[in-house]
């Protein structure tokens, strides 16, 4: 498919569309598309968006989607910006380019200011001199850098270099446990939560953990000791959406549902995880309100929009938002349907709007930790 990038139809004129007609219109263009286009939808979606995907998913789904169509000649990414980069890297990657015969699948994000603050938390030159510092009290040879997948491009290909590897909130555990098989120490980030949750859960203890604040000096605040006797250093990085839940959150419910059973994604604080029946990604969230017997009553701990679309799926069973607070991803919001219709209409017009492309030389050590993170389960 030869694209231009220079927008065929300007979006002023779509930003009023009322919701029924855009949904309509992203309709028949997907269909004159066929299966030429790939529209992926992450979780979090609004309703109105997810409903218009052809595959929905968790970031690794999403990841591994993007990683093996080989029909798609376009992806129109309904997630953020750090998804889009990801799938970009994967379904450009040097073996599918090859057998395209060099044509890219342009990767489009129908609203480019879909970015995710978690992701923003971290950025090449912090960890750049992070890793300078720690190099002055241990042998950073001995250190495997991970990032969490809610991060720049940038910072996965820094984790390419350095023999690291990328890990998603679904295998974050084997990624600790791969990284602990090449080398003695992991540097984590940008998601402090992720990472302690994880490392508690193989019984890492507490004092093994400093947590590395870019914000300071000194290796990030804490004494040379604290880094000579870690195992993990945590980034002080953290998703706004995920601090609102809280331990007295849980506290309130089981008070009043002594029988709640209660999932909470792993972005949110030790406190809370460690109250919770269990941890999971997005995925893994669905999956378990899925196959729980009818008259189960949950409490779930992430973003409100699949939290109410489980609630809407599952009326044979009691779902609880585990806060009283919005709990919405804004960023995430910012894709709707004039953005999309917008976005699918240019892109049947033979011109693709909002690509997010990254740079050959970050998108080839990308690659090198992305591999690793679709290698371990
Ligand atoms: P998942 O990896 O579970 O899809 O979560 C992504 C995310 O951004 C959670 O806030
Ligand atoms: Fe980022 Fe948090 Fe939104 Fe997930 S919920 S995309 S971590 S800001």
């Amino acid at each position: 498919m030869n694209t231009v990038e220079k927008a065929v139809f300007d979006f002023s004129d779509y930003e009023s569309l009322e919701a029924a007609v855009a949904s309509e219109r992203v309709q028949r263009a997907r269909g004159e598309m066929g299966r030429r286009l790939l529209v992926l939808g992450h979780h979090y979606q609004r309703d109105e968006v997810i409903e218009l995907a052809d595959l929905r998913g968790d970031s690794y789904k999403l990841s591994e989607l993007a990683a093996e169509n080989r029909e798609c000649r376009a992806i129109v990414f309904c997630g953020v910006h750090f998804m889009a980069e990801t799938a970009d890297i994967l379904a450009n990657r040097p073996e599918r380019l090859a057998e395209r015969g060099g044509a890219r699948v342009p990767v489009i994000l129908p609203d480019l200011r879909a970015g995710c603050s978690l992701a923003d938390m971290a950025d090449g030159a912090q960890v750049e001199r992070c890793w300078h510092e720690l190099a002055d009290v241990i042998d950073t040879e001995d250190v495997t850098p991970i990032t969490y997948v809610n991060s720049s491009a940038e910072l996965k290909a820094f984790c390419g270099r350095h023999g690291g590897i990328v890990c998603t909130s679904a295998n974050a555990r084997g990624a600790l446990e791969w990284a602990f098989s090449q080398r003695e120490r992991v540097l984590f980030f940008p998601d402090q939560h992720l990472g302690r949750n994880t490392a508690r859960a193989m019984d890492i203890p507490l004092k093994q953990m400093p947590l590395w604040d870019p914000g300071l000096d000194g290796f990030g605040g804490n004494p040379a000791e604290a880094i000579r006797g870690s195992r993990v250093i945590l980034w002080k990085g953290y998703c706004g959406v995920h601090q609102f839940f809280l331990p007295g959150d849980i506290d309130r419910l089981r008070e009043k549902y002594p029988d709640i059973k209660v999932i909470v994604h792993p972005e949110c604080m030790m406190e809370v995880a460690d109250r919770a029946d269990a941890l999971g990604s997005t995925g893994r969230i669905i999956s378990e309100i899925e196959q729980s017997p009818p008259g189960t009553r949950w409490a779930v701990g992430t973003e409100r929009r699949l939290v109410e679309r489980l609630r809407r799926e599952h009326p044979d069973k009691e779902i609880h938002l585990l806060s009283d607070e919005p709990c919405i991803c804004e960023t995430m919001s910012m894709i709707d349907l004039p953005h999309l219709c917008w976005a699918v209409e240019n892109l049947a017009a033979g011109a693709a709007v909002n690509v997010v492309e990254v740079e050959p030389q970050t998108a080839r050590w990308a690659l090198e930790a992305l591999k690793r993170m679709l290698e371990v389960k």
